[in-house]
């Protein structure tokens, strides 16, 4: 199944770059806040950061330009080179890896203070093997934020606006992107997450969930792909965002 998921991204990545026109920034996704305003990650100059799932290198990059050491993975050669590029031309070095987010055997135990991530942990199979992965890869006290489809978003049917199947429903299920086609993604509830991330030894600090009726100017997102409409975004939030630690003792 993941395969499938990277054959999808390594076809999808030219017209999904060119599409959205993602700005260089710390981004939680659509409908949402950017890094500058929620102020999850404190301090980024001199960290040394992970981005799981990096995609084109946007956030990576921002990362980098703030004076962080940033290794970016992706297991989609597409997004890689597009996020190398990019890389060069803000003038900045990222260590962008082909490597799938469910392996982080090449990272050191207690080696990163900022594990980051967006719009990416809704294609893992098995989050609870990533999240405690991520705590043995984390100093103690680092951070660990990500975002990812809120899950009320993906129930919804986007012409009538009425939800379609039960909250409850988790497991494998289609990833619609609209003219983009669409892929595997897997379901889960907010409490799922919590508490996928408390079994692994973390501490959760703060669940975002962004008020969708607001408007960013930054937002690529925003209208695109007959998904994130103004309609569906004043009813759903599209976003939801984690903020956990590893424990400092
Ligand atoms: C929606 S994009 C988000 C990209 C980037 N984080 C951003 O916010 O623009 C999802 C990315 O996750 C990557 N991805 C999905 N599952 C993955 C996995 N198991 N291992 C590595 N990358 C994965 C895809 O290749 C894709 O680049």
């Amino acid at each position: 199944m993941t395969s499938d998921i990277q054959d999808w991204w390594d076809k999808t990545s030219e017209a999904y770059q060119d599409a959205c026109e993602i700005p260089v920034d710390i981004h939680y996704g659509p409908s949402s806040p950017n890094e500058d305003e929620l102020k999850l990650l404190g301090d980024i100059a001199g960290k040394r950061v992970l981005e799981l799932g990096c995609g084109g290198g946007q956030c990576s990059v921002a990362f980098a330009l703030r004076g962080a050491r940033v290794t970016g993975i992706d297991f989609a050669e597409g997004q890689l080179a597009f996020a190398r590029k990019l890389a060069a031309e803000n003038g900045v070095e990222v260590d962008f890896l082909q490597q799938d987010v469910k392996d982080l055997s090449p990272f050191a135990e207690a080696s990163l203070d900022i594990v980051f991530s967006a719009f990416t942990l809704m294609y893992l199979d098995d989050r609870p093997q990533v999240f405690r992965e991520v705590r043995r890869v984390l100093r103690p006290g680092g951070t660990f934020a990500f975002s990812l489809d809120h899950p009320l978003f993906r129930k919804v049917d986007l012409d009538k606006l009425t939800m379609v199947e039960s909250y409850n429903e988790t497991g494998p299920a289609v990833d619609d992107l609209g003219a983009l086609g669409t892929t595997t993604m897997y379901r889960y509830r907010v409490s799922d997450l919590h508490n996928n991330l408390v079994d692994a030894g973390l501490v959760v600090e703060r669940v975002i969930e962004p008020d969708s009726r607001k408007r960013y100017d930054y937002d690529p997102w925003f209208g695109r792909w007959g998904v994130y409409l103004p309609e569906v975004l004043d009813l759903v939030p599209p976003t939801l965002i984690f903020k956990a630690v590893k424990p400092a003792g």
